[in-house]
């Protein structure tokens, strides 16, 4: 079968947002401890922090952090994080059934976030606390001194204030299970003056309200409407989560993941701009998609929470198949084809919880197999995300309907004469043979290209053979006149990196 893309600089959809390339850290299972932090750890430096860890994240791409939860931060209590380690109180967290020992806090995290060079993200626990503790965490975090708790946070050895800008109004207050669980409306009204009181110290300030903690909530749709309703006028995010996996065999709806994704977006955008619209308001309501991830979340609930209370317990380690990778590649795809509302996202998680990065206590570090497309996609997508057209075989699922066999985006770097496109082949079975129309950009020249998928799915990296699954050229990738031409394997990510102009 055949597929074709056509791609013309002159249809552009929005800058490609680095904060597209975020990433989350919560305090669950070994993420922090043993993941960022882990001061006997040989490559540890002063601060205790993993030197191979912050290595692999720069080389990710990875370039803003959530930050500490999650279901977490809706019982955490900022201040037990900070001022003198032996001083903190080790408490219990019953959203992981977790000893937290508190050694790690705020302001850890954020010299860790400068080591690692990226923008922190913030969230505040909306669900034991309120207004007051919010805008107690904002003062310490972000005036100078001259007041209580900036001057305690300057004792605490950060005399520069942190500046965090981008600020997370809880962590999904729609979902049963979220300590604090409210409905839509006390939620919009909560969210919308804890906002209010945020924006009094700091107007330019970016603030995310809870949208839905999947799109198959019973609430999903009427919780976004009514809590904008409340918040519309104070907030620029309304969140989105989702997280996909394998069921049983079912590997054809596991690879239109982003199909669903999509839907998500495109629902979210009209149940926001209806708001907008109702309220004569000229402003739009960005989506920040701040988990997103494949997880296999129901060998979690199989195996239940940890029986005793201990501390960092390893939870959701996932190792992420090359079909795993494949499914992360469509859903990078699909964030970035939505760059005009979607202007911020962040894998959930980045290291050894759910994520791409994993550690061995004490020992090695190494990339899973979707550290690949996430580093690929943050490093050649540059630019402006160009809104190509995409004519492929239909695909029936059970899970998502007919869907496109392929999912594409090109972003085109005018100042560096580059456009890069990424594209998966969705279909399980059959390849496609892909060409791509570049006649707009006159001339093109391929400089590189990667593949991940297509053959050995099940392969996962471990510690003893962390290279098994890595991106390897295309065979036989090539532009004939202003045409890209390539065969994409069945279930398979691409990137193709040119030189146009
Ligand atoms: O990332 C793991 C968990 O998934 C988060 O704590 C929660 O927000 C979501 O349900």
């Amino acid at each position: 079968q055949t597929g074709q893309l056509s791609i013309d600089p002159a249809f552009v959809v929005a800058p490609v947002n680095r904060r597209l390339f975020g990433s989350f850290v919560e305090h669950m299972g070994r993420c922090v401890y043993g993941g960022l932090y882990e001061p006997d750890h040989p490559t540890a430096d002063a601060d205790g922090l993993r030197g191979d860890v912050l290595a692999l994240v720069r080389e990710q791409g990875v370039t803003a952090v959530r930050y500490p939860g999650g279901n977490f931060v809706s019982g955490y209590r900022w201040e037990d994080g900070v001022g003198p380690v032996e001083d903190r109180p080790t408490r219990l967290d019953p959203a992981w059934r977790t000893v937290e020992t508190n050694a790690f806090g705020l302001n850890e995290f954020m010299r860790w976030a400068r080591k690692a060079e990226v923008e922190p993200i913030m969230a505040i626990n909306l669900g034991t606390r309120g207004l007051q503790e919010a805008i107690d965490l904002l003062e310490y975090a972000n005036h100078p001194e001259g007041t209580a708790l900036s001057d305690a946070r300057v004792a605490h050895g950060e005399k520069e204030p942190h500046d965090i800008r981008m600020w997370c109004l809880g962590n999904e207050m729609d979902g049963p299970w979220q300590l604090g669980h409210k409905t839509a409306e006390e939620y919009g009204r909560l969210a919308a003056e804890t906002a209010r009181a945020m924006r009094q110290f700091d107007a330019s300030l970016e603030l995310v309200a809870c949208g839905s903690s999947g799109r198959n909530m019973p609430t999903f749709g009427a919780w976004e409407a009514t809590v904008l309703e409340h918040a519309y006028d104070v907030v620029d995010f309304v969140s989105a989560h989702a997280y996909y996996e394998l069921e049983g065999d079912d590997v054809a709806s596991f690879l239109a993941s982003s199909a669903d994704m999509d839907r998500f977006i495109r629902e979210v955008v009209a149940t926001a701009d209806h708001v907008g619209a109702r309220l004569s308001s000229t402003k739009r309501i960005q989506i920040s998609f701040d988990e997103w991830n494949v997880w296999y979340l129901k060998s979690l609930q199989a195996s239940g929470m940890p029986e005793d209370w201990t501390a960092a317990p390893p939870l959701s380690e996932d190792a992420y198949t090359a079909l795993d990778a494949v499914v992360v590649g469509s859903l990078l795809v699909t964030l970035l084809r939505h760059a005009d509302r979607v202007t911020a996202a962040c894998q959930a998680q980045l290291v050894n919880t759910i994520s791409s990065i994993r550690t061995e206590p004490g020992g090695r570090a190494w990339r899973q197999t979707t550290f690949h497309p996430f580093a690929l996609t943050a490093r050649h997508a540059q630019g402006r995300v160009l809104d190509l057209r995409v004519d492929a075989p239909t695909l029936s699922t059970t899970k998502h309907g007919d869907v496109p066999a392929l999912d594409a985006v090109a972003t085109h770097d005018a100042e560096a004469g580059r456009v890069a496109v990424f594209v998966v082949n969705r279909d399980p079975d059959a390849p496609v043979s892909l060409a791509t129309d570049l006649r707009g950009f006159g001339g093109a020249r391929l400089v590189e290209s990667a593949l991940l998928g297509g053959e050995d799915l099940t392969a996962v990296n471990t510690a003893d053979d962390p290279d098994r699954v890595t991106p390897r050229a295309h065979p036989d990738a090539r532009v004939d006149g202003t045409t890209l031409r390539a065969e994409l394997p069945a279930a398979s990510w691409s990137m193709f990196v040119l030189e146009v102009g």
